[in-house]
């Protein structure tokens, strides 16, 4: 295992004011000044509970084979090693909900630590008035999951392509966002939302997710599937996380892919 870098002072007493509330996650944790993606060093450990936070990447990847601009003190950088096969209830559907139980946990933990109100987009896209806040990466590592998130906490952040579609806490609030504050209480909601899922309560983290979602129902997508592009209106999401989409052939269920809002 990697050793990483000290934490640095910020991180390290809010870490150390939140340690009850993490766990089991943050067991260890290991901090990199520079890394090439925090994915990478956490499925190097694959221990549950492993967090990996960084500074910066050089190499940080979003979905679909996308960069994640990663440049050093602008964003939050972190991933975590997941096992939700060992769930107590149905470990095959708390595999599938993962993703979007993430999604509502790092929601929930922005707010809490910077009073910025969040909305989902299937499956787990953090925005904030139409712009993208955050995003969040699943990838499986032999029996476990390596769940690695970014938040935009500067503008800094985003080159100027991204600028018109994405945000930042900096520029939600106005205030340089205290980034050990938004990393425990994004800790300390996964924690409790991965309790959730271990425990079987999936109708909990759906109802919340579907809060935070107002576009999974009566919004017009547009999604590849088969090389033929389709669109239909959102009607929800099903008990696996999967989004239905009404169509003229019919409710069609999307698991994965691109889907393209409008
Ligand atoms: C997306 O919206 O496309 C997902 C972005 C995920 C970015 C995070 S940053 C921390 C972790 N390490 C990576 O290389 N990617 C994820």
């Amino acid at each position: 295992m990697a050793a990483g870098d000290p934490l640095p002072p910020d991180i390290a007493d809010a870490i150390e004011r939140a340690r009850p509330r993490l766990a089991p996650l943050a067991s260890p944790l290991v901090f990199f000044s520079t890394v090439g993606s925090t994915n990478d060093a956490a499925a190097s450990i694959a221990i549950e509970g492993a967090v990996v936070v960084a500074e910066a990447q050089t190499a940080g990847r979003g979905r679909r084979g996308r960069t994640w601009f990663s440049p050093s003190g602008s964003g939050l950088y972190v991933s975590t090693v997941l096992a939700p096969t060992r769930a107590r209830v149905d470990p095959r559907r708390a595999t599938t909900l993962l993703t979007l139980t993430a999604g509502v946990a790092i929601a929930e933990g922005v707010e809490a630590s910077t009073g910025v109100d969040v909305d989902l987009k299937w499956p787990n896209d953090l925005y904030v008035s139409g712009r993208k806040l955050a995003g969040i990466l699943a990838e499986a590592v032999r029996d476990v999951v390596v769940l690695g998130y970014g938040i935009n906490l500067t503008a800094a952040a985003l080159p100027s392509d991204l600028r018109d579609r994405a945000t930042s806490l900096e520029g939600q609030t106005g205030l340089a966002p205290d980034r050990g504050r938004v990393l425990v209480e994004t800790l300390a909601a996964l924690a409790v939302r991965y309790g959730d899922l271990l425990a079987g309560r999936f109708d909990a983290i759906l109802d919340a997710w579907r809060v935070r979602a107002p576009a999974a129902i009566g919004a017009r997508v547009t999604w590849t599937a088969a090389s033929t592009v389709q669109s239909g209106v959102t009607a929800g999401v099903d008990e696996d996380g999967a989004l239905l989409v009404k169509t003229d052939a019919g409710l069609q269920r999307i698991v994965g892919g691109e889907v393209k809002w409008s």
